[in-house]
This record gives C-alpha cells, sequence and structure tokens, in this order.
C-alpha cells in the first residue's frame, strides 16, 4: 500500500465484528527466524450474523502454512490470504473452530511490533496492532478471548518460557527442546497478550493482598542485573498496596512478572500478568541511576501496574478511546507519585511537563483532541494530549466533584463494567450517575482540540470583588468555532497577612472552584474585609493559559505568601517570564541582567529554610527556552533566548553567589544513599546552585571536583552536565567523559547519559560533535533508547544546536528519520515529531526545517507513520 491511498480510520464508522472469539489457543514453537505459530480460535456468530457470512481476519507480513475448519484443512478455493488478511468465504453456521499455522521471523522484526529478539530474548509488543504480525486475528480491542499458550524453545537459550496468567506445566522434548504451558482466565484483547523466551536472571518476591492472597513477584532481567531490579521491586509493592488503599483494587491472579528488554519503543506495556519494560524502567543502583531516574521507574512500574484494572480488566472499545485507559492511569500514576513523594513538588512537575510538551502540542500543527474522531496511523496517537491532558481532564472531574464522590464514581465504574470494552462516555457516565451532574458540555474536553485561554478582569468595590471572566479556544487543524468548555478554577482569595481570606459564594462557586462554563460569565465574591490579592488555577486546576492582569507587586507577594504552593511557584515563573520575555524582545541590551527585584525575590525563597528543598530547586529554575518560545510564539530566535536567558542566570549568580554557597553547604547528604524524595530534594537543590556558582565563579573546578567525589550517579551527572554544559573546552570537561566512559563504556544504558549530556551541549559546533558520536561503538540507530539519547536529546532539548541557521540541524535530522524509517517507522515517526513548532520560526530557520520536511515526504516507500506526521506538520 502507498502512503497515498491509506485509509482513514474513523470514530464514526465502529462496528462490532461479524464473530466473537471466546477462546485462543496458542502454540509457539520458537526459532530465531522461523517461528511457527499454531492458533486454535473458538468462533461463534453474533446475534445478528447471516450463516455463512465471511470471516475476515488481518496479518501483517505474515506467512500462511495452513489453515483448518473444525479440524478439516481447507482447500485453496474455500480461502484468500495474503500477508495482510485471511478470508474464509463460507464458514459453517453456529459455533466453529479455526485451526491457522503461520511462520514468522522474530529475528528480522526490527520494528519492535510483534514477536521480535532483543539482545537474544525472545518478547512480544502487541499493542496496540502486533498481534497481527503473529498470526491472522481480529486485531482490535473489543474482542475478549481467553488465552491458554504453549510455548516451545531451546532449554539452553531460553530456559525462561512465560505467558500471561498462570503456569500450567512445563516439561522437557526431544532435541534440548522443552515447553511450557501458561493459561490466562481473564478474558482479554490481543494487544494484552505477550510472551517472552530466554536466558534471565529473576529478582523473586511475594505480596500478600488485602484478602490475604499470596502473589508470586518477578522481575526477569538480562544476566548479571539481578540485583539492579531491587527499588523496582519495591515501587510494585507499595503500588499494588496503594491500588488497594485508595481506589479498593486488589490483585486477580498468583502471577505478576515484569520483563526488562533493551529494545523497546516506549516505556513499558501492561500485558495482563506479565508487563513488559524498557530496561532503563526497571533497573537501578546508586551508582548507575539518578534520582530522577529512580522516580521514573517508580512512576512506570506503578502506571502499568494500575492499568491491571484500568486498562486489562476494563479495557478500549477501539483505539479511538485510548485515553480512556491512558488517561486514566496516568492521573493514577500521578497520585500514586505525590502520595508517596511531596505532593506540592510532584504536582509543579507534572504542570511543567504538561508546559513543555503538551501545550506545543496543542499550539501547533499536530494538535488533536484527548479523543481523536480519525487517524490513519494509531501509532502516532500515543501523545502527550492523550496521556497527559487525559490526565488533566481526569483530574477536572476529582476536582469538581472531591474526595468521595469522585471514589464513588471510581467504583460504580469498576464494578459496572469489569470485563468490558468500554468508551469515554461509559466512563463518565459513571460520574454522572454518582453525582447528578450533567457531563454534556464537559465531553467537549474530549472532543475539542486546543488550550483554552481565560481571561480575567477583576475590580474591588466595598467587600465584594467582580471577576469578568472570557474564555476561548483557538482553532487547531480541522477544528473552528468552538463551544465553550466547562472549565474548574479552584482558587483563594489572599488578605494583607498573607492568610486565605473568607468570603461569601456565589452559587455557581462550590468548595472555593469557580466552575465557568460559557463564553462570558461574571462572579461576585462578597463579604469581604479588605482588598484581597486573588490567587487563581490553583493547583493548576484546569489545563489552560490563565490571562490576568496582574501587578509585579501582586505577583510577588503570592511568590511570597500564596498558600497553594503550585500557584507559588506559578506566580514566580510568571514573572521570570515577563520579564525574560521584555529582555529578549529589546535587542539594544545584548546582555541583560534580571531585574533586581525578582533576584531579591528569589534570594528570599532560597533563604527560606520552611520551604523543602525540592521546592526551592524549581524556584531557582527559569522558564524553559521551549516555553520562552511558545510564549514569544514567533520570529523565534533560539540563539536570541538563549543568550538572555543565561544572561539572567549569570546576573543571578552574581547578586546570589554568599547565600548559594551557605545553602550548598547545608545540602550535602551524609551516608547511604537513598531515592527518597527528601534526600533527592536535597541533592536537586545542591545541583542547581552548582549550575549557578560555575557561571559566578566561571571555573569548571567546582563542577570537577563535585565529579570526581560523587558516591552516586545523581552527583556524578550534577558535576558532568555542569562541566560539559558550561566548560565544554577543558580538560576537566574532557578528563570527566572520559573517566565516564571508562567507568561505564561497557554498559550502553548508563551511557545513554554520556551521550545525552553531550548531544545538548548549546551552540553551532554540537552537530559535528553528534555526528562523531553516531560512530562510537556503543551507538546504534538500531536501538531506540540509544537513538532517543543521541538524536531526540539533540533536536528536542538543544534548542541553538538543532536550530543551526544554517540548517544542518534539520538536515541530520531528516537523514536519520529517512535511515531509521527502513526499520522502524514507529521511531522515525516520533523523531518527526520534533519538527512542530517550525511555523514559530524565524523566517530564515522556518525556510531551512520546511526544505527538509518536504524533502521527507518525496523520499520512495516512506512508512505511513512517518508521512502522517511530516504531512500534517507541514499543514
Ligand atoms: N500501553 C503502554 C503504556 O502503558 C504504551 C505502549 C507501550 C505502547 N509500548 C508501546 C504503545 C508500543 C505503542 C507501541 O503507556
Ligand atoms: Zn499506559
Amino acid at each position: 500500500m502507498t502512503k497515498s491511498d491509506t485509509p482513514v480510520y474513523r470514530l464514526e464508522d465502529y462496528k462490532p465484528t461479524d464473530y466473537a472469539i471466546s477462546h485462543t489457543e496458542l502454540d509457539f514453537s520458537l526459532h530465531p527466524t522461523e517461528t511457527i505459530v499454531k492458533s486454535k480460535l473458538s468462533l461463534s456468530p453474533r446475534k445478528n450474523t447471516k450463516p455463512g457470512t465471511p470471516l475476515v481476519l488481518v496479518g501483517d507480513e505474515l506467512k500462511l502454512l495452513s489453515v483448518a475448519i473444525n479440524g478439516h484443512e481447507l482447500a485453496s478455493k474455500d480461502y484468500s490470504a495474503t500477508p495482510e488478511k485471511l478470508e474464509i468465504h463460507t464458514p459453517p453456521s453456529g459455533n466453529f473452530i479455526v485451526q491457522i499455522t503461520t511462520q514468522i521471523n522474530p529475528k528480522k522484526n526490527r520494528q519492535l511490533m510483534g514477536l521480535y529478539l532483543s539482545n537474544g530474548v525472545y518478547c512480544t509488543q502487541n499493542e496496540p496492532q502486533g498481534f497481527r504480525r503473529i498470526t491472522y486475528f481480529y486485531d482490535r480491542p473489543d474482542i475478549l478471548s481467553v488465552f491458554k499458550t504453549r510455548i516451545e524453545a531451546d532449554e539452553k537459550n531460553e530456559p525462561v518460557l512465560l505467558s500471561n496468567g498462570n503456569l500450567l506445566e512445563t516439561g522437557k522434548l526431544e532435541n534440548g527442546r522443552h515447553y511450557a504451558i501458561w493459561e490466562d482466565p481473564h478474558p482479554k484483547p490481543c494487544y494484552l497478550f505477550a510472551l517472552v523466551g530466554g536466558a534471565l536472571d529473576h529478582y523473586d518476591d511475594s505480596f500478600t493482598t488485602m484478602s490475604g492472597r499470596k502473589v508470586k513477584l518477578g522481575i526477569y532481567v538480562e544476566k548479571g542485573k539481578r540485583e539492579r531490579a531491587a527499588y523496582a521491586m519495591d515501587s510494585l509493592k507499595r503500588a499494588m498496596r496503594w491500588d488497594e488503599e485508595k481506589f479498593g483494587r486488589e490483585y486477580d491472579l498468583d502471577i505478576f512478572n515484569i520483563v526488562a528488554v533493551s529494545d523497546f519503543n516506549m516505556g513499558a506495556m501492561e500485558n495482563k500478568g506479565l508487563n513488559i519494560f524498557n530496561d532503563k524502567y526497571v533497573l537501578a543502583n546508586p551508582d548507575t541511576a539518578t534520582d530522577f531516574d529512580y522516580a521514573g521507574i517508580e512512576r512506570v512500574i506503578a502506571h502499568e501496574y494500575f492499568h491491571n484494572w484500568t486498562g486489562d480488566r476494563i479495557t478500549c472499545r477501539d483505539w479511538f478511546q485510548l485515553c480512556l485507559k491512558e488517561g486514566l492511569t496516568v492521573y493514577r500514576d500521578q497520585e500514586f507519585s505525590s502520595d508517596q513523594r511531596s505532593r506540592p513538588v510532584h504536582r509543579i512537575s507534572d504542570v511543567r511537563v504538561l508546559k513543555i510538551a503538551q501545550f506545543p502540542e496543542d499550539a501547533g500543527p499536530l494538535a488533536h483532541p484527548v479523543r481523536p474522531r480519525q487517524y490513519r496511523e494509531i501509532n502516532n496517537f500515543y501523545t502527550t494530549t492523550v496521556y497527559e491532558k487525559g490526565a488533566e481532564v481526569v483530574r477536572m472531574v476529582h476536582t469538581m466533584l472531591g474526595d468521595e464522590l469522585f471514589r464513588k464514581g471510581m467504583d460504580l465504574y469498576f464494578q459496572r463494567h469489569d470485563g468490558e470494552a468500554c468508551t469515554i462516555e461509559d466512563f463518565i457516565a459513571c460520574f454522572a450517575d454518582v453525582s447528578g451532574r450533567d457531563f454534556s458540555q464537559f465531553m467537549l474536553w474530549y472532543e475539542q482540540a486546543g488550550t483554552p485561554t481565560v481571561t480575567v478582569d477583576s475590580h474591588y468595590k466595598d467587600g465584594v470583588l467582580t471577576l469578568d471572566l472570557t474564555q476561548t479556544v483557538p482553532d487547531t487543524p480541522g477544528q473552528s468555532d468552538k463551544k465553550p468548555m466547562v472549565i474548574p478554577l479552584s482558587f483563594g482569595l489572599l488578605g494583607k497577612n498573607g492568610k486565605d481570606m473568607p468570603y461569601q459564594a456565589d452559587n455557581h462557586i462550590e468548595n472555593n472552584v469557580i466552575v465557568l462554563s460559557e463564553a462570558k460569565q461574571t462572579v461576585h465574591i462578597r463579604d469581604l474585609k479588605e482588598k484581597p490579592v486573588l490567587s487563581l488555577l490553583r493547583g493548576f486546576s484546569a489545563p489552560i493559559n490563565l490571562k490576568m492582569e496582574e501587578s509585579d507587586d501582586d505577583l510577588a507577594f503570592r511568590a511570597h505568601f500564596d498558600t497553594d504552593e503550585v500557584n507559588r511557584w506559578e506566580s514566580l515563573n510568571k514573572l521570570m517570564g515577563k520579564a525574560l520575555v521584555n529582555a529578549i524582545a529589546d535587542r539594544s541590551n545584548e546582555k541583560p541582567a534580571m531585574p533586581e527585584k525578582l533576584q531579591t525575590l528569589i534570594e528570599a525563597l532560597l533563604d527560606d529554610d520552611t520551604l523543602e528543598p525540592a521546592f526551592r530547586s524549581l524556584c531557582l529554575q527559569l522558564p524553559s527556552e521551549i516555553e520562552l518560545a511558545r510564549m514569544i510564539g514567533h520570529d523565534v530566535d533560539p540563539d536570541r533566548i538563549y543568550n538572555v536567558r543565561q544572561s539572567f542566570m549569570k546576573s543571578l549568580a552574581d547578586h546570589l553567589k554568599q547565600k548559594m554557597l551557605h545553602v550548598f553547604d547545608k545540602m550535602k547528604t551524609e551516608g547511604h544513599y537513598s531515592p527518597k524524595a527528601e534526600p533527592a530534594g536535597k541533592r536537586a537543590l545542591k545541583n542547581t546552585i552548582l549550575g549557578y556558582l560555575a557561571l559566578a565563579e566561571a571555573t569548571p573546578l567546582r563542577a570537577f571536583e563535585a565529579y570526581k567525589k560523587a558516591d552516586n550517579m545523581t552527583d556524578r551527572m550534577g558535576g558532568l552536565s555542569v562541566l560539559v554544559h558550561l566548560f565544554n573546552e577543558t580538560n576537566e570537561a574532557k578528563e570527566a567523559l572520559s573517566d565516564f566512559e571508562k567507568r561505564y563504556g561497557n554498559d550502553p544504558l548508563v551511557m545513554d547519559k554520556w551521550f545525552s549530556v553531550q548531544a545538548t551541549v548549546h551552540g553551532e559546533k554540537t552537530l559535528d560533535h553528534v555526528k562523531e558520536l553516531m560512530k562510537h561503538p556503543l551507538f546504534s540507530l538500531d536501538n531506540p533508547n540509544r537513538t532517543r539519547a543521541l538524536i531526540a536529546s539533540f533536536a528536542a532539548s538543544n534548542q541553538t544546536g538543532f536550530n543551526r541557521v544554517d540548517g544542518e540541524g534539520y538536515k541530520l535530522l531528516a537523514d536519520i528519520i529517512l535511515t531509521v524509517d527502513k526499520e522502524n517507522p514507529q521511531l522515525a515517526a516520533r523523531l518527526s515529531t520534533f519538527t512542530r513548532s517550525w511555523k514559530q520560526l524565524e523566517p530564515k530557520r522556518q525556510s531551512k526545517l520546511k526544505e527538509q520536511l518536504e524533502r521527507i515526504l518525496k523520499a520512495p516507500k516512506l512508512s505511513v507513520d512517518v508521512s502522517d506526521i511530516v504531512s500534517r506538520t507541514l499543514g
């Protein structure tokens, strides 16, 4: 199929299949290039299916060896088969059994979808449409089937054989072969099927559920890496307990296994009872993983585990409903992490991610609703909009209903839909039913793309605060003239004493939340004893742009006193953003300093021992270059943004040097390393300060010391990144880089940090260095983690390097996209999304980037994945 005639799939075309598949028995004989898969499917016609209706199953690059019905092999006239489709012309009426034998080649499978080999280990990835690369099937999430799986393999090379559910039987065969039989009693869609075969070490433990059942837990890793699974196991057990306590959800099988593999397209996968992970989200010890890595492991382990209920037991009717499981499960993992760590700090980090990744997506050519209505390639919709904005939508439901009703709604959802394939309507109906609220307008959050803007005008007179609120939703590709949304605005009113003031609420205010639902709305807040400072959008209660005319004094007051820490940080961030954007626009000043008032404000926050170190570290961070670019919105010059931002930081560093030295010394974390939030927060503040001190002192010595003295990876990387980013040409930087390579040169996962830190050195020289690094023996475009570490870091996080004015950065990315596309279109498409903000660039860069996008589109044999992204990007 060529890219121009690939079909567009539409939500409104949903239709159930003609037949159901109640049971699926699979038999795998594993072989690197000639794996044989036998399936035995129990089919039954739907009520409305006319007898003799053809059975049409999908495949992808399949070789059919045989097909039989009710035990009788079919003659060639009775069916037609291509690698993409198997049609049985006239199946018998009533229930029947189909048996299909296919042959597949795991070694050649570099798309990493279906059954493939990762570093000698057989593994599967079937979401969203990988199962069709294993056997012909109804490869769609609304076909729920009970799976029984027999795996046969070489006993020496594949001593470990795993699949979903419970182990029924194992045994020896001739010629050094052996087998295992697994059965999963829970009906599931085929995208949750998984199989693993290989020589793996395992880390074992157990968990006793709330009803007293003992579950065997196992984490399987490459040989020699067993001890690195300890933190993942600890996270898993905490996640299991938390889901019982917070959502009443108990685990439902006797075994829960996790396997870490090194070749994986995404983070991890929630296959029933057998999660498969990118090893990046499993392996950690203090010497190899940073605090950030530990937090990522805790989050992803929890995320995949939580899918057992939100995804596996209740799954999606079709892929348009992807946010049903992903938005909800991200919301759940965010809540878990908040409970395990500092809630405000965690919320601020999530808000930052939303603004750095989702807001630009929503503002660019790839904008789409949380529930898209059409797609050409579903793989391109595993986006930050579906995941993170999807989580924000669930969070808004919680904000409007409060803890108790929200939990009631969730309970109803689990009770009503367990074992079903559902839609967003099913989910939201549960909250409508328990609360008696009408959610029909709220559904627009799933339909309308783009980040709404809420504008606020406020006037105070005689004890009454009047808010004139206006909302607009921007046009996005294929959508204009949007309707007003339901927007919950959490708020508080600060008195002169810095405390929250009591007030008398209007009737559409409930629990300190104004629920906006019209294009224009006026709200009165009465009985105030003095003019308050309004703190609106507390906790970032809705994924919107808030435009509020607010004096710098009020912003500074809130940065000091807001009782909501998220808004405290947000107001400081706003002040910094305003000052930076102004300074960037004023070309008369090459090296502007941060306004003094702002410096004093930051000083006070840094000085405040009552604040968590992690929070203070966040307060020292200026808005990112990407955020500033989005705020500016047009004619963006990444060099100018970088220079002004650096110069602000330098002025702050000069001003606060003494204070920073003082705090730096206090942040030492002595003794045994712990990845917990508190010591991690100290390290975060210490390493942020290290960067500032390097600017103030203008020498690499302190960072070099820190690097050499580090007894954990967080501090080691803290030193290394300052050295490499600020003193790249010095011997200290070179020595640290080569020392790192010596220490970790045989550990690709750790070396990813080494690649990344070099790819993100600002300026035009980095491009050639990236090209050099691509020749490094450990680097390979064949491995997604390596490619992300070097290439994605360069394109996504090096604004000056990638956006070189001569367009060479764009050319390199385009070359790589075309190379990777031949093997792994999903990864190539992901790399293509880094061009999405091209229209906001200044004209020279814009035309250079456009040239490359057009070159990609003209390439012969381009995948649908890349063609879809690039053509939408060009618009
Ligand atoms: N469902 C996975 C998650 O938890 C997403 C995922 C993992 C995925 N691997 C994938 C999606 C490969 C597409 C392709 O978020
Ligand atoms: Zn998920």
